[in-house]
């Protein structure tokens, strides 16, 4: 490395052999940051973790995003969490905050087919297998947008119409439908991109990315997560009690559990986690020490 008054000149090793996977201590330098992050395009293939990749803000607050925007890679190597568990487990919100967390990119697997479902009912389509070609075809037809935590149905922006109970199960019932689930595989690969994923569903680490690095499978105890699912409908104001939303989740795992495509089960080599007696921020860190203790860089 080269210093100058106005530069710093990084000369990459000679050779592929010389490179090692390495994370990058920036001291708060938006150069050290922007520098080593062309070592990502290192002829060994090895990854680069930049820490503290805001310092860039001083410059360019958008560098990472216009980055990955250009970069290409094999969908391969590019990373991917996948958190699969039952109706009201927490995996929505424990894979919301690992995205914001690492800066990777969000798949809620659940809202397309609460989507899916939506759209076959104002169709005029009924959720079940006389329609299940029929719905599959709509799904190749409808205009899904994902932008700044808000959904979007041909334009219409349905983020609060299929978060309800109702919404859910409608979801469970059209995602009993193989064909349908056939027709989402696409548009769910489709998020995998630069510079991650976490991805939240039943099948994301048995179906849908198989050979995901990391895969949790989150349970709570039926109890639990009744409990905590009445605590969320009661401060929107949505009356509702403990027993009814209980036995509703009971029945939408069974459903989910028992289906023969795609069955709601934790993938042979998902790591299991209860989080019956677990703050958000306890699995948060323990599931990020499970991603580090995957990195290559883990122990320098
Ligand atoms: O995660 P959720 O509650 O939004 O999911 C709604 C329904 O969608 C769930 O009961 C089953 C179905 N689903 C699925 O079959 N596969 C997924 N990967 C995600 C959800």
């Amino acid at each position: 490395m080269e210093e100058g008054a106005d530069f710093i000149r990084v000369t990459p090793p000679a050779s592929p052999a010389h490179w090692q996977a390495a994370s990058i201590h920036t001291y708060d330098d938006h150069r050290m940051a922007m520098c080593f992050s062309l070592a990502a395009f290192n002829p060994a293939g090895l990854p680069v973790r930049i820490e503290d990749p805001k310092c860039v803000a001083k410059t360019f607050p958008d560098y990472f995003e216009a980055l990955f925007s250009l970069a290409q890679t094999r969908t391969s190597a590019i990373p991917v969490i996948c958190v699969d568990g039952p109706t009201a487990s927490g995996k929505g919100t424990l894979a919301a905050v690992l995205a914001t967390e690492l800066g990777y990119h969000f798949l809620d697997s659940g809202s397309l087919y609460r989507i899916t479902a939506l759209a076959a009912m104002q169709a005029g389509l009924s959720l079940d297998a006389a329609h299940e070609q029929a719905i599959a075809d709509l799904v190749q037809s409808l205009s899904i947008q994902f932008t700044e935590g808000r959904v979007r149905l041909n334009g219409t922006d349905v983020s609060d119409t299929i978060r309800t109970e109702e919404a859910g199960m409608n979801a469970s019932r059209v995602s009993a439908l193989p064909k349908v689930r056939l027709a989402l595989v696409d548009l769910q690969h489709g998020f995998r991109q630069l510079p991650g994923l976490v991805a939240d569903g039943r099948d994301m680490g048995t179906i849908i990315f198989p050979e995901a690095a990391l895969k949790v499978f989150l349970t709570a105890s039926a109890e639990r997560r009744a409990e905590r699912r009445y605590k969320q409908l009661i401060s929107k104001g949505i009356s509702t009690t403990l027993p009814s939303l209980r036995a509703d989740l009971e029945a939408r795992d069974a459903r989910d559990s028992s289906r023969s495509v795609a069955p709601l089960k934790p993938a042979q080599d998902a790591r299991l986690l209860d989080n019956s007696d677990l703050t958000v921020e306890k699995s948060v860190d323990l599931v990020l020490d499970w991603w580090q203790g995957k990195q290559p860089f883990s122990a320098i």
